[in-house]
């Protein structure tokens, strides 16, 4: 595992990233990242994500807890994003992966994980700053550069909004829903400027699927084309990624 330093010019913060040699070294140093924070602060604000890459870290959560050494007892969560349109406890739909994958099995209590709902994705953000804002925010990566669901035109400047997902996006997610069963055409998603507000954003890529978005966010300009650049412009960024996910990163763009 090898970390690096970059300086952006763009502002006066540290983005550090850090090579790990196998997608599993990368899922449990994110969990250990998370655990670390969460075992630090009194009252962690925690920015979660979905996807298959978070998969693994959810896993290391539940068996720390079953083990005795994690709580999640004093932690509030706000999920990035969620669908439009799908029934509350459809088991294609954000919360009930969180549920599945998370909630259900630790000491979480109802009432303190929060989700963006479409008929009023303002109230979110409001809910965020009654809550004293995410302390650490986790992301994962789209291969067209979306972070959360900010597709490519995303504004650096938008808050928790509705948007249409880009027909790359509903293909990329179509294994989770069953045979035959349309994605979603839109979704509810925080928005740039609530993820650039979290004090701390991680973000893990594994795969050599993320190779070239990668390198795109992270070594090329900041630019709506790819809104995972726009983390260039926050004071502490964390990628956490294995060997296939890095392997243009250090390459001029
Ligand atoms: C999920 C989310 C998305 C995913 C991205 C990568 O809450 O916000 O931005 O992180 O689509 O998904 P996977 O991990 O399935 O490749």
């Amino acid at each position: 595992m090898t970390a690096q330093l970059a300086r952006k010019p763009e502002n006066t913060g540290v983005m550090e990233i850090i090579r790990c040699d196998s997608s599993a070294q990368a899922e449990r140093e994110t969990a250990a990242t998370l655990r670390r924070y969460i075992t630090r602060t009194a009252k962690p604000a925690l920015g979660l994500a979905t996807g298959r890459t978070m998969l693994p870290v959810y896993a290391w959560f539940r068996e720390w807890y079953r083990d005795g050494e994690l709580s999640f007892a004093n932690s509030t969560s706000f999920n990035l994003d969620e669908y439009c349109g799908l029934a509350s406890d459809d088991p294609s739909n954000f919360v009930s992966y969180m549920r599945r994958n998370l909630f259900n099995h630790v000491d979480m209590e109802e009432g303190r994980f929060h989700f963006p709902e479409q008929t009023d994705p303002e109230a979110f953000d409001a809910r965020i700053g009654d809550s004293g804002g995410i302390g650490l925010q986790l992301l994962g990566i789209g291969r067209n550069g979306h972070i959360g669901f900010n597709e490519p035109g995303a504004d650096r400047n938008s808050r928790t909004h509705v948007v249409t997902l880009t027909e790359s996006t509903r293909n990329a997610n179509a294994g989770d829903f069953p045979a035959g069963t349309p994605v979603p055409e839109q979704a509810v998603t925080m928005g740039i400027a609530t993820i650039l507000e979290a004090q701390r954003i991680v973000l893990l890529a594994t795969g050599n699927g993320k190779a070239d978005i990668l390198k795109r966010a992270f070594h090329g300009p900041v630019s709506s084309d790819c809104p995972a650049s726009y983390l260039q412009l926050h004071n502490h960024v964390t990628v956490i990624c294995d060997g296939a996910a890095a392997a243009h990163l250090g390459e001029p763009s």
